[in-house]
């Protein structure tokens, strides 16, 4: 594929993207709990067209719509509000305006599998079968008094649960008061596509869409596949291993049914009615090759698909490198990569690959300088790590069912440190979960030019001045020893080259012919050597035209 000209390369694909955890990235109200004022006071923090921001590009928020909180936010009662607990309507819309301000676009978490079962439509559908809302869900009369297949939740147990007044099953594909949607009903599907509008109307620049493989089950409710697995990765800890034997469900008919691509398109024609807006999809539990069929037939679906599969890697080159080079093997024509390292559902990068400051910052020159769009979570620009929760602190409820497994999610979702005052900057009140104890603060790495954080906003200035590195082509180069990574990146204006040393060693000989020692541009080392490469050294050279 041609590189792109920098000039029009959509944002989407040419800037950093940030994913804000908004419950506790910054609180406004003393309150405890992240909400849109914090985080409008902290915008300059995330781009303010200097180098001493981060400088993203887009800024996705976590739902922030009325919800009862069973699953945080993933349990949406009303899609046409905030949640007081998060500010007003008004206050989106400062936060909208904010943003356009400083060059951020922002992009909403739209939680359309399911809906709260408090929604108003669920509360309906509930009453009677004849109940015009009843048709937006999915139900079943069961067998004598059973579930009618094996479907199981992604949370653990039955995906049916019994509702009283119609004497049928629902289904959940998640906990029970998140009621799945009926994506075979036309006036769901009409009413999902005036949300997006309204929000798209609102100033929104696009969605990130919750659990989108999920949406069309199989008509003839056929049973799921259980497979007997007597190891497998820990959940959070792909080093270590469970040697519990369990059986594994594959989600062969509730999830990627081909009529879920039909609903994608239908929605990327909403995005595609206003100029510069995208659609960005989580889709888990499947193969690459599956999760890359959700760019659809030359980019009519998903506009990016996030890539997941560095989560179950170890932190090696060789690993990195497989992904990496399946990924663009696999890519259909003309998509462009996701790249994510972190999320809210998965323990923290650092801790999952038990990584250094220095180790962090070669994780963060990776995530930044591969060809797509790097997607970072919040608290991972700090190097972060999990934040150990006393199990009366727990407020996940996959990690009160699990307890004492390690599945529980808060260890990721806990306050950014912003300072060393008590409530660490984030709050004048108690937090929602405890600030990570020994973790440095923004404020502290601000300062600090061997930071973590100087780091990323270093080298996040650098690559959206290097079309290069934000539009250019990207071919992987065989290192020295499978120590190190060493790609290619190359625009028309500008040819570039890559190394990244994954290991604790000084690596001495250079990727040969690529010779990163000439011209180095940018590097993780004060003064890199012409001859080696220091241990987890990034090192960004210009290769000549
Ligand atoms: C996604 C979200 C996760 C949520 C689930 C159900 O995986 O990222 O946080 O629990 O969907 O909505
Ligand atoms: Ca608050």
């Amino acid at each position: 594929m041609a590189a792109t000209d920098a000039q029009t390369q959509p944002w989407w694909k040419r800037g950093l993207i940030y994913h804000c955890y908004v419950r506790s990235f910054m609180d406004g109200n003393g309150d405890g709990i992240g909400d849109l004022p914090g985080l409008i006071s902290r915008l300059d923090v995330l781009r303010d067209g200097t180098p001493s921001s981060l400088g993203i590009e887009g800024l996705w928020l976590s739902p922030v719509y009325p919800s009862p909180n069973r699953d945080f936010g993933y349990d949406i009662s009303d899609y046409r509000a905030i949640d007081p607990t998060y500010g007003t309507m008004d206050d989106f819309d400062r936060l909208v305006a904010g943003a356009r301000a400083q060059g951020i676009h922002l992009i909403m978490d739209l939680v359309v599998n399911h809906s709260s079962t408090e929604h108003a439509w669920f509360r309906q559908a509930r009453t009677s079968h004849e109940n015009p809302f009843h048709d937006y869900y999915l139900w079943n009369d069961g067998v004598n008094g059973n579930p009618p297949n094996n479907w199981g939740s992604t949370f653990g147990g039955s995906a049916w649960e019994w509702n009283e007044q119609t004497h049928e099953f629902y289904l959940h594909s998640f906990f029970k008061e998140q009621a799945d949607l009926n994506w075979r009903n036309p006036r769901l599907r009409e009413e999902v596509r005036g949300i997006m509008r309204f929000w798209m109307d609102r100033g929104v620049d696009g969605f990130r869409l919750d659990v989108a493989n999920y949406y069309v089950k199989d008509a003839q409710l056929r049973d799921n596949t259980h497979e007997l697995i007597i190891t497998q990765p820990m959940p959070g800890n792909p080093s270590k291993t469970l040697f519990i034997p369990m059986s594994r469900e594959v989600y062969d008919h509730t999830v990627d049914q081909p009529e879920t691509h039909d609903v994608l398109r239908e929605m990327r024609g909403v995005i595609d009615e206003k100029p510069g807006r995208m659609v960005v999809g989580e889709i888990t539990q499947r193969t690459l090759t599956q999760v890359l069929s959700y760019y659809g037939d030359h980019d009519n679906e998903l506009s990016l698909v996030f890539n997941f599969f560095f989560f179950v890697r170890h932190f090696r080159a060789k690993d990195f490198r497989g992904i990496i080079e399946q990924t663009f093997t696999l890519l259909p024509e003309g998509a462009w990569p996701a790249w994510v390292l972190s999320n809210h559902d998965v323990v923290r990068a650092v801790s999952r690959y038990h990584l250094t400051p220095v180790m962090a910052k070669s994780m963060i020159g990776l995530l930044l300088t591969l060809k797509g769009t790097p997607f970072l979570y919040n608290g991972e620009e700090l190097g972060l790590a999990n934040t150990p929760i006393p199990r009366r602190m727990v407020q996940d409820p996959v990690g009160k069912r699990y307890w004492p497994l390690p599945v529980g999610r808060d260890g990721e979702r806990t306050p950014m440190p912003w300072d060393a005052s008590p409530g660490s900057g984030f709050t004048t009140g108690t937090p929602w979960l405890p600030v990570h104890a020994s973790a440095t603060t923004y404020s502290g790495q601000s300062g600090d030019p061997a930071s973590v954080l100087s780091f990323t906003r270093q080298l996040s200035w650098f690559r959206s001045h290097h079309p290069a590195l934000h539009a250019g082509d990207m071919t992987i180069v065989d290192g020295p020893s499978d120590t190190c990574l060493c790609f290619a990146r190359t625009s028309p204006a500008e040819h570039m080259t890559v190394t990244i040393n994954l290991s604790s060693q000084v690596v001495p000989t250079p990727c040969s012919s690529f010779a990163s020692g000439q011209n180095p541009l940018f590097s993780t080392e004060d003064q890199p050597s012409t001859h080696s490469l220091a241990p987890w050294e990034v090192r960004i050279a210009a290769a000549g035209a």
